[in-house]
């Protein structure tokens, strides 16, 4: 018997490697991934090491995470509840994924991850994983101690002597971050009315101490992905990094909400994601040029599903590979350039241009155009319209 988990290195997943050990008498295959969390990884090999575990797998996905997951969602607009720019939702399949291929090349049938009975990320773990391997067994040990306090854990961890840092303050929040974003959960967010506190915040200024000039940036798209920044060509992990980095710098990308769970419930979370929110603007700024009107209303409408597909779990189902393929068909087009003002929290369109530009001047201009535009066109075109909403007045419908 043999389990592949999920092992970040810190101290709640290596209490569940001895766990497991101790409960399950199986070995262990640990996982660990850079996404960009900007933790260093290889400390989780050592810990592991310590921990008797002979198969260790530490993979750098930052370049697959953007260009598979990432990307792929922001060519939708992708949002969730009008807030929350999923990042964490995106790294779980990719996760499920790797627990997945790790499983399948060491011959375990297992996997196992640190995520609580109560929220969103067992159910992306658990559903990629089925959907990957249909017979593979789970084992969520938070669904199955009793080690559910903060001082349980921490008593069964120097009963074991698994190291507890002791230096640097352990935060006072459940977090998760990756290049996307950065979490905040529980602690004092579990009051909806009481404010963030500013120090909560690690990877933006605020918008007060943001700089008193603006940063002008330049986006290039190719089939709705950005390329390059400023004409700088750049791979996807890249071009995250440096928004993340320009965004942070302007007080960009904080949000403060309370979102619907799947399993049921609300939860109050603070989100700093300063690259998504500039690249979701950015990319509703170049299809503005490049997209058909239907095209565009169309995709929009069907947003909202697409993104509870991504947040509930559903990124390797039937269903999200679909809406993904028409929503990579409607980028063919998606080229050009974007321009942007960023200047204390705010991100402000400044310009975009396109070769494949849908935008005709000559049409929309206030000025003589020269027969381009029949406006006597639009007499017929409103009258055609208009005949259901007249002959519903004619027959007494509608009247003040
Ligand atoms: N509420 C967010 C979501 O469901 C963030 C979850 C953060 N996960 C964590 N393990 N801290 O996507
Ligand atoms: C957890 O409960 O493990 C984190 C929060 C979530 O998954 O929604």
């Amino acid at each position: 018997k043999k389990v592949v988990l999920a092992y970040s290195g810190g101290l709640d997943t290596s209490v569940i490697l001895k766990w497991l050990q101790d409960t399950y008498q199986c070995e262990i295959v640990t996982f660990t991934a850079d996404l960009g969390q900007g933790e260093e990884v290889e400390p989780a090999r050592t810990k592991a090491q310590a921990l008797g575990v002979k198969e260790i797998y530490i993979d750098d996905l930052r370049e697959e995470f953007v260009r598979d997951f990432v990307f792929p969602m922001f060519r939708a607009n992708t949002i969730y509840e009008g807030e929350y720019l999923l990042g964490t939702s995106i790294a779980r399949p990719l996760i499920a994924k790797r627990l997945v291929e790790i499983a399948n090349e060491t011959g375990a049938d297992a996997i196992s991850h640190g995520a609580t009975g109560k929220g969103n990320d067992q159910v992306r773990f658990e559903l990629g994983a089925y959907a990957l391997k249909p017979g593979v067994k789970v084992i969520a040990p938070w669904r199955e101690w009793d080690l559910l306090s903060r001082e349980k854990l921490l008593a069964y961890a120097e009963q074991h002597n698994i190291p507890i840092e002791r230096h640097g303050k352990k935060s006072p929040y459940s977090m998760d971050a990756n290049l996307l974003h950065i979490s905040y959960e529980g602690g004092v967010l579990e009051d909806t009315w009481s404010e963030h506190e500013e120090e909560m915040w690690r990877w933006s200024v605020s918008p007060e101490n943001a700089p008193n000039t603006p940063t002008y940036i330049e986006l290039t798209y190719r089939k709705g992905d950005i390329v390059a920044i400023d004409g700088v060509d750049m791979s996807p992990a890249q071009v995250l990094t440096y928004l993340n980095k320009v965004g942070g710098d302007n007080g960009i990308g904080r949000v403060d909400i309370v979102e619907n769970r799947y399993v049921g419930m609300k939860a109050r979370g603070c989100y700093e994601t300063p690259g998504g929110t500039i690249m979701l603007k950015a990319h509703r700024a170049i299809e503005s040029i490049t997209l058909d009107r239907e095209v565009m209303h169309l995709k929009d409408e069907l947003m909202p599903k697409y993104a509870t597909m991504i947040y509930n779990g559903y990124w390797w189902s039937p269903e999200r590979h679909m809406m993904q393929a028409m929503i990579d068909a409607s980028q063919a087009n998606v080229n050009g350039v974007v321009r942007l003002k960023l200047y204390k929290g705010n991100i402000m369109v400044v310009g975009r241009k396109s070769d494949d530009s849908l935008f005709d001047a000559a049409v929309a201009t206030f000025e003589d155009d020269a027969g381009a535009y029949d406006q006597q066109d639009a007499e017929g075109f409103i009258k055609l319209n208009a005949l259901r909403l007249r002959i519903a007045a004619s027959k007494g419908r509608n009247l003040l």
